[in-house]
């Protein structure tokens, strides 16, 4: 039977990024390909996909030069098997190493309502830097950064479903609004409308924070620093501030992390991946009994890659940013 050949939509890098990433940096190209496995050597497990939809994740920007590898949700060809895991920007992949790849729970409701992502990468991290890293105990307060966003919509939900009093911060009123009336946060606030972090942070946590969920780094983390309680601990998961910065900004506050005997902890979800049955033991119930909202951004077309990745650094998503490169 000859082999079926297709075409090939990619998006490659044109330049090397430096500072912040614009949509003219990227450029998005067809080529033909056909449907089989290359032979033999590294590719003897090898798997070819079909890219369904894939979330667009700030730190992309730090891995374009190796190809655009991110999260995607894709179909086994032609097997059918829906999968979860990294590959590029392109309609079509061959992954040479699918054991790093899950496969998407039968059970749950059809792709693409959320599921998939609450049970993929965001919600994993969101589990694995909550309870693996900050260690919680019920009635402790908790602050998260970039809350609205993929991660942290979801670390608020699992910190106020264990008994936490839950504070985010966000970059405008719809987002804070979001936080307050759909994700069951106790309290948000608008950081970019406050003169003084270290006043804002005050008023909401008078007695002073137990976890900081890190997302974004910089002014937030210095002044977060001053507000911590004694023994209490911090998750970097990211620093989104940061990432476009030719010099990073300095931190100040560092003494606190001895004064108040503070554990601060960096955290990669790929080291918490042999976790994910017992994340999934957790989550799929809340799910099934519709305890998590989840909010995401969707843009349509591979072609639309480029402009929702930057959309990223301004807070133009609202929720996490997926970009659904085929339906089916
Ligand atoms: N450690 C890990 O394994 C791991 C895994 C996944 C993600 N991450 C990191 O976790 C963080 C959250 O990821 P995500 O996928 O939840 O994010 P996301 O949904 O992509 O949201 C990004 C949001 O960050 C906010 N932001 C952008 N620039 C900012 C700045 N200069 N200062 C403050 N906020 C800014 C924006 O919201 P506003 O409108 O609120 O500003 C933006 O919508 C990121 O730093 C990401 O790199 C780490």
């Amino acid at each position: 039977m000859a082999e079926e050949e297709v075409s090939n939509k990619h998006v490659i890098l044109k330049n090397y990024v430096s500072g912040f990433p614009k949509e003219s940096d990227m450029e998005v190209k067809t080529t033909a390909l056909k449907l089989k496995l290359p032979d033999g050597g590294d590719y003897s497990g090898a798997i070819l996909v079909k890219n369904l939809y894939f979330t667009c994740n700030c730190s992309a920007k730090d891995r374009v030069t190796i190809g655009f590898p991110d999260l995607f949700f894709f179909r086994r060809h032609p097997i059918g098997d829906l999968l979860w895991g990294l590959t590029r920007w392109e309609e079509y992949s061959v992954i040479a190493d699918p054991e790093t790849r899950f496969k998407i729970h039968n059970n749950l409701p059809p792709l693409f309502n959320c599921s998939a992502l609450l049970t993929g990468m965001p919600g994993m991290t969101a589990y694995a830097g909550f309870f693996e890293i900050c260690s919680p105990k019920k009635g402790e307060r908790v602050f998260i950064s970039a809350a609205s966003g993929a991660v942290g919509q979801l670390v608020g939900q699992f910190a106020k479903a264990f008994g936490c009093y839950v504070v985010g911060s966000a970059g405008t009123k719809e987002k804070v609004d979001l936080l307050k009336n759909k994700f069951g946060f106790d309290e948000a606030f608008n950081y970019k409308e406050e003169q003084d972090l270290n006043a804002a942070l005050k008023r909401y946590f008078p007695d002073g924070i137990d976890i900081y969920f890190e997302n974004v780094g910089g002014k937030m983390l210095d002044a977060v620093l001053l507000n911590m309680r004694v023994h209490g601990r911090i998750a970097v998961c990211g620093l989104i501030s940061q990432y476009n910065l030719e010099q990073h900004e300095g931190i100040h506050n560092l003494f606190c992390l001895i004064t108040k005997r503070i554990k601060m902890e960096g955290f990669l979800v790929f080291d918490y991946y042999h976790l994910y049955p017992k994340f999934l033991d957790m989550v799929l119930p809340q799910i099934k009994e519709g305890k998590i909202a989840y909010v995401e951004d969707i843009a349509e077309g591979l072609e639309n890659a480029p402009s929702a990745l930057i959309g990223l650094f301004s807070g133009r998503n609202i929720g996490k940013q997926v970009v659904v490169v085929a339906r089916e």
